[in-house]
């Protein structure tokens, strides 16, 4: 059982991912920036976030909104300078709260240095940092895998006449991490901004680094289509498995290949070079394998099964924790999270259209609760929620660009087609935040043309300003559930215990620190419920509840909970039970 003082500060942080494009605008040119981002560190305070994941910065030519990056060890002239980016973590430093960027290892953009010079000759020095191959003998790419935005995963580069391939767009070739200089070279960006103070990184696809070398032919008939909407429509959890079974027989040879365990361990060495404080790596993969012994891998891997279902069910989340936390070397800590800029929103995604806030705030009290690092994701804090496009001028993400594309050459029509795309989108979820009741939401000044559209939802109090407010408004909820989190060492650090398993609408469970011992009763449902509990304690006192009086004692062998009542007791010290 853990003490406060046993714990690492990326065990009790809550992390906050920012979507640098969409945060907030400080020159009036209708992307987010640095100087934006700066002028927001005391909300971000003020919300209570310890620490900060950036989305990528990094130059890029954007066909992948960052995540396609044209030089590591840089800020994005859009952002600012690296002046504006250090001003930046300082100023977050200063208010305690710590700063991880985003590292894309899998691939680089084709207009990197690296790529530019691989592609000039076959005997180039580079050559062999990407993964070059001839056709097939009978012409063509070298074998049938697929690009998981879109098409065949290999490109022809005419004037070598070699095939290069790129798990993701085309112009995101892949890294050869067998070669060494490419590691040299990497981490030395890495120690760039590891010298700098920066706090860790969030890997990106971690999972598709390596290829099987022999590069078989996978066997799956999942259709393009399937394969670009897998990750992005809403469906129950049910039909999701059945898409993720056949989505990993796809991409077998792609993803998940021997190699990535030593090579992560060799960046978790990089990153053991420094303490004071220790830095943190959060691997973009569910995969538990790459906690590798929970001290010499990745620091946190995401809990995304969770996130896998278009509702939060007790059964489910029960279901889930079993099965995480079973699995969990000793050592590993739990990483938990509902959204980020991939996926739907928190709101959207496990709404019931009826429900919604109700739904949104039952999704927090969950991630701020499970035992783990929660890591939330820009906007959840005022119930944000996706913006459905109307036309294929407003699409930003390319991927979305692919399937509309793709639909029209089946014999879909411009709008059937754009239906589509608005469901799977990723902008839906990277509108730009909406900080006020005003033009742009307070994004942007008056009469700029944001980035993507801002989400007119602004005007009906999905906003910051009008939430800072109003004390029943999901800020505030957010405020004080962060506040009764850091306050609690239980949920904190403490051992998850789950009660009354068998309950339908309600999610029960204890987590114990040595300092504490904490109920928590999450009501699932509209209607009201009663709970029995038969534990050492007849009562707790409420450290947070949407019902009841904060610093009352509950009487808990029989517990009234209100319609999605959200209950966080304390039973007192752990050794009493
Ligand atoms: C990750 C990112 C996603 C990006 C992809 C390719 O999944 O989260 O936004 O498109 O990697 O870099």
């Amino acid at each position: 059982m853990k003490r406060m003082t046993d714990l690492k500060w990326w065990q009790t942080a809550t992390f906050y991912q920012i979507y640098p494009r969409s945060f907030a605008d400080g020159n009036g040119d209708g992307i987010g920036d640095f100087k934006g981002m700066l002028a927001k560190l005391d909300y971000l305070q003020s919300l209570g976030i310890d620490a900060i994941w950036l989305s990528p910065c990094f130059p890029s030519p954007n066909v992948d909104l960052g995540y396609d990056v044209s030089g590591y060890a840089s800020i994005a002239p859009e952002y600012g300078t690296l002046d504006d980016f250090r001003q930046f973590l300082d100023g977050a430093h200063a208010r305690g709260i710590r700063v991880l960027h985003d590292l894309v290892v899998n691939h680089t953009s084709d207009q990197h240095a690296w790529f530019r010079q691989s592609r000039q000759s076959r005997d180039n020095p580079k050559r062999d940092w990407y993964v070059w191959r001839d056709p097939s003998p009978t012409g063509g790419p070298p074998n049938n895998w697929h690009s998981a935005f879109g098409g065949s995963a290999w490109t022809l580069d005419e004037a070598t006449g070699q095939y290069y391939y790129h798990f993701f767009f085309k112009e995101q070739p892949d890294l050869n991490w067998r070669n060494p200089d490419v590691k040299r070279a990497m981490w030395a960006d890495v120690r760039f901004w590891l010298d700098m103070g920066v706090d860790g990184f969030r890997l990106d696809a971690v999972g598709t680094v390596f290829e099987d070398p022999a590069y078989p032919p996978h066997k799956s008939t999942l259709s393009e289509r399937e394969t670009l909407v897998v990750w992005r429509e809403k469906r129950s959890a049910e039909e999701l498995q059945v898409l993720m079974t056949e989505f990993g027989r796809m991409f077998e040879y792609q993803m998940g290949q021997p190699g990535v365990h030593e090579l992560m361990k060799e960046l978790r060495g990089v990153m053991d070079e420094y303490s004071h404080p220790e830095r943190v790596l959060i691997g973009e993969d569910e995969n538990i394998a790459y906690y590798g012994n929970g001290q010499d891998e990745l620091h946190l891997v995401f809990n995304f099964p969770l996130m896998r279902t278009d509702r939060q069910t007790p059964a489910w989340v029960r279901a889930n924790q079993v099965e995480r936390l079973g699995a969990l070397p000793s050592a590993a800590w739990p990483c938990n999270t509902l959204g980020n800029h991939d996926r739907s929103r928190v709101k959207s995604a496990y709404g019931n259209g009826k429900h919604d806030d109700a739904l949104a705030r039952i999704s927090l009290a969950l991630v701020l609760t499970l035992r783990g690092t929660p890591v939330l994701y820009n906007g959840e804090e005022i119930g944000m929620t996706d913006l459905l496009l109307g036309n294929v001028e407003q699409l930003r993400d390319n991927q979305a660009v692919n399937l509309y594309h793709l639909a029209r050459s089946e014999g879909a029509t411009d709008t059937e087609a754009m239906a589509m795309a608005a469901r799977i989108t990723r902008d839906r979820n990277r509108t730009p935040m909406q900080w006020a009741n005003g033009p742009n939401a307070g994004f942007s000044p008056a009469g700029v043309v944001t980035w993507l559209p801002v989400n007119p939802n602004y005007a009906h109090g999905i906003n910051v300003a009008d939430q800072a407010a109003d004390g029943g408004s999901m800020l505030n909820f957010y405020r004080r559930l962060l506040h009764v989190r850091k306050s609690a060492p239980a949920l904190l650090g403490g051992d998850y215990g789950a009660l009354n398993v068998d309950a339908r609408d309600y999610f029960a469970f204890t987590r114990t620190s040595a300092e504490q011992t904490c109920l928590i009763v999450l009501n699932m449902s509209a209607e009201p419920q009663t709970a029995h509990f038969d534990l050492a304690h007849t009562h707790a006192r409420c450290l947070f509840s949407t019902a009841k009086g904060t610093g009352e004692a509950i009487g808990i062998a029989t517990l009234m909970l209100a319609s999605f009542e959200i209950f966080i007791g304390e039973l007192g010290p752990a050794k009493q039970l």
